[in-house]
């Protein structure tokens, strides 16, 4: 459920009306819902209400300042992948010990700056990178509390760019040689090992992937226990879909996907932690844009948007479906028309549908890529000196600007001409 509803024959933003947005800062915007963003995470929270956890909201998803204050205040977590999320999650307010350090790359300077401000823990992800971590945690005089991402070999049952349970996946270390890391884990100084982690790939629509994987969790956690270690922590993942298209698709909801934790997970007394991203942030945002053009071609009609692929990538990267609604409510019962739905970029990969039905539009009209708020703006780009897409949120009957579109000269000022030219 989200809050982008039509509302006397105009879509909607919670209290607001979209094209009354568009007119103040025109097209193609993004626009997030404040109540959404909050349901979801409450959902989650009380999904696992059945003892201690914490959701850890990954902000790889949509990580605007104001995004992460409205979760934070909400008392989440966050997961974060690099020194500049870290940095962005400090800015927000969110305290280090509700910050997770997830990531198959961490570097030496990425680490440190989350050592000297405080983190609730680093999720290991090969060996290498845990002797950097103890010699890092040594040389500050600090102890650092870890858990190691296993890799289960589970197949999430996903886009293959976004598996990432497979022993063939980058991520994590193989399950079978997890006692051995542990056992080096335990020996190396200034490492506290509390817990393990687990993140078989995001988009699931089927829970089953995730009760393999947590069985085999719950499997290791009794042989590391009766190995000497203590966990006391399972941080879980994130990856739970979210419904692309209204009407065909119902993937599991948070609190069915709660109980399978409990099931599976629930009896070992561990704290749980989850890192969910696109079902907090991914039907709590759109895209608006504006068509400029409708052209006729050789058997299509293409309509023509002023967004593009630099600003929502997800078609052209994973052949995304996202439904694409006019901002004006169709007369019920009206004619579909078969549109090609592109956007101005120079290459034919800037096409975000293909024959899509939709009501008869025309130059001017407004239209909401819906379930964009996740993986939207956080992937946008300048490609072809496109002004990043700015975003919008609302609340009730309040919205603010909470990215400005940069102007042309900031775009080109950040550019420097060396001296000798
Ligand atoms: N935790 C870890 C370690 C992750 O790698 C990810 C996502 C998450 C949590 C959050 O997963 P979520 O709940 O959002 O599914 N750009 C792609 C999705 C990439 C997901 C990467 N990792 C897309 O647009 O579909």
């Amino acid at each position: 459920m989200d809050h982008f509803l039509y509302r006397d024959g105009v879509l909607h933003a919670e209290d607001v009306p979209v094209a009354e947005i568009a007119a103040s800062v025109g097209t193609p915007f993004y626009l997030y819902s404040t109540a959404t963003l909050v349901r979801h995470y409450r959902l989650f929270d009380e999904a696992l209400s059945w003892g201690p956890h914490l959701v850890c909201y990954a902000m790889k998803a949509a990580s605007n300042q104001a995004i992460l204050k409205t979760l934070a205040a909400e008392g989440a977590g966050m997961d974060v992948v690099s020194g500049g999320e870290y940095a962005r999650a400090r800015a927000a307010g969110v305290p280090g010990d509700r910050i997770v350090f997830s990531g198959v790359g961490k570097t030496e300077d990425e680490v440190r700056l989350a050592l000297e401000g405080g983190i609730r823990q680093v999720n290991v992800e090969s060996e290498p990178e845990m002797r950097m971590l103890s010699e890092v945690a040594v040389s500050m005089g600090v102890e650092v509390p870890i858990t190691v991402r296993v890799n289960p070999d589970v197949d999430a049952q996903t886009h293959a760019k976004i598996a990432t349970g497979k022993s063939e996946n980058k991520f994590g270390i193989p399950i079978a040689k997890a006692r051995a890391v542990y056992a080096e884990a335990a020996a190396l100084p200034g490492l506290r090992v509390i817990g393990i982690d687990v993140h078989i790939g995001s988009q699931l629509t089927q829970l089953a992937p995730y009760g393999q994987a947590y069985a085999k969790v719950a499997e290791l956690t009794r042989q590391l226990r009766a190995d000497g270690h203590e966990i006391t922590r399972l941080d879980l993942g994130g990856g739970l879909g979210i419904p692309y298209t209204r009407s065909n698709e119902a993937p599991p909801l948070p609190t069915e996907y709660g109980q399978l934790v409990q099931e599976t997970v629930g009896d070992l007394g561990c704290e749980i932690e989850i890192e969910p991203g696109r079902l907090i942030a991914g039907n709590a945002g759109i895209l608006v844009s504006r068509v400029i053009y409708v052209k006729e071609g050789e058997g299509r009609n293409f309509l023509i948007l002023d967004g593009a692929m630099n600003d929502l990538i997800r078609p052209a990267m994973y052949e995304a479906h996202h439904d694409i609604v006019p901002v004006i409510e169709p007369v019920p019962g009206v004619e579909q028309v078969a549109y090609d739905v592109v956007g101005p970029v120079c290459e034919s990969g800037d096409t975000f549908a293909k024959g899509r039905l939709m009501p008869p539009l025309a130059a001017g009209d407004l239209v909401a890529f819906r379930s964009a708020g996740a993986y939207g703006a956080v992937m946008a780009s300048e490609y072809n000196t496109r002004p990043l897409v700015p975003e919008v949120m609302v609340k009730d009957d309040q919205f603010s600007v909470i990215r400005e579109r940069p102007t042309f000269d900031e775009i080109i000022n950040r550019d420097t001409i060396p001296e000798w030219l």
